[in-house]
């Protein structure tokens, strides 16, 4: 693995080897076992749009393996006034030891690892959100004690996030239905790959605009922000649309008994999901949150450790 863009940039081992690196880093983490990994290297976190979860538990996560975290805000540096992602590219990688980026075009990460000489991390773009979704994962193996044979179900826009969880879900072996109001489906092309993966690892991907179909029997129950980030001009005409896949208490009853309710957070109560279930006992978005530290580290520890 040379870079982390997108789930499927791990193989099926990588992927595994990812989930259980995780668990060790927080155990270690938990017990104060010092594990420096990154000890002299520099983390460079490019961010053209807000954030509060992914800055702070990538610059907290590379402090502990040992490096240093430097924050590139695109309204400070000259990227945001139009330098190239190819100069950029070639700068950073003289001066830094791997790249964190959050921005719009997923194209401009893929031409940072193309024209960089050092590694990448998506930290989200419009298209995917890998990290997310491999902390996404481990809560819900922590929960649950097992991923392959269970059921996720994800109810809402097809965004970014929802993309990195049907590449994950499938390379874990975990079944996974989409639904979407017509029109905010998931990308083809990112269904027909995890389509392709669950063929080997005997997971099922449903795409359906039925919310009910889809949460039925789930495990775990996923939603995310009707408007992304970008989206903003859209807002009024979402919430009219998105209405009746909101998350509340009688949705979230078609799931077992004891599921577990998740979102990437920030969320919006009253409008993707009700208080109701987002602050009920199901809920696990704090530990979502939280892993998202275990996780990336574990990212960072294969990409960048010594
Ligand atoms: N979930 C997530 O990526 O949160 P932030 O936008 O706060 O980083
Ligand atoms: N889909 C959301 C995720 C935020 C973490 C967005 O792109 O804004």
């Amino acid at each position: 693995m040379k870079h982390f863009i997108s789930v499927t940039d791990a193989t099926q081992d990588e992927f595994q080897q990812l989930l259980k690196l995780t668990e060790e880093l927080k155990y270690k983490r938990k017990n104060k076992i010092p594990f420096k990994p990154m000890d002299g290297k520099t983390l460079g976190m490019i961010f053209t749009k807000s954030s509060t979860r992914t800055r702070v538990s990538f610059e907290v996560g590379t402090v502990e393996l040992g490096g240093y975290p430097l924050f590139l805000s695109s309204a400070d540096i000259q990227l945001g006034r139009g330098e190239t992602i190819y100069d950029t590219a070639n700068v950073l990688s003289r001066f830094v030891d791997g790249i964190m980026i959050r921005t719009y075009a997923h194209q401009d990460v893929l031409d940072l690892a193309e024209y960089g000489q050092i590694p990448i991390i998506n930290g989200l773009t419009d298209y995917m959100h890998p990290c997310q979704a491999m902390a996404d994962l481990f809560t819900v193996y922590e929960h649950k004690g097992k991923l392959e044979g269970l059921k996720m179900s994800y109810i809402g826009d097809g965004n970014n996030v929802t993309h990195s969880l049907l590449h994950a879900c499938a390379m874990a072996g975990m079944d996974m239905a989409v639904a979407t109001p017509v029109g905010y489906e998931c990308a083809s092309e990112i269904v027909d790959e995890a389509k392709e993966i669950a063929k080997k690892t005997g997971s099922k991907i449903t795409i359906t605009n039925d919310p009910i179909e889809a949460i039925s029997g789930s495990d775990a129950v996923y939603t995310d922000t009707w408007v992304s980030m970008g989206q903003e001009a859209e807002k009024a005409e979402r919430i009219k649309i998105f209405k009746p896949y909101q998350i509340d208490k009688d949705l979230f009853s078609h799931a077992k008994e004891d599921a577990i309710f998740m979102h990437c957070l920030p969320a919006y109560r009253g409008l993707e999901v009700t208080e109701d279930v987002i602050d009920s006992p199901s809920s696990v978005i704090f530990d979502e949150a939280e892993n998202r530290l275990h996780a990336q580290k574990a990212i960072m520890t294969m990409l960048m450790g010594d």
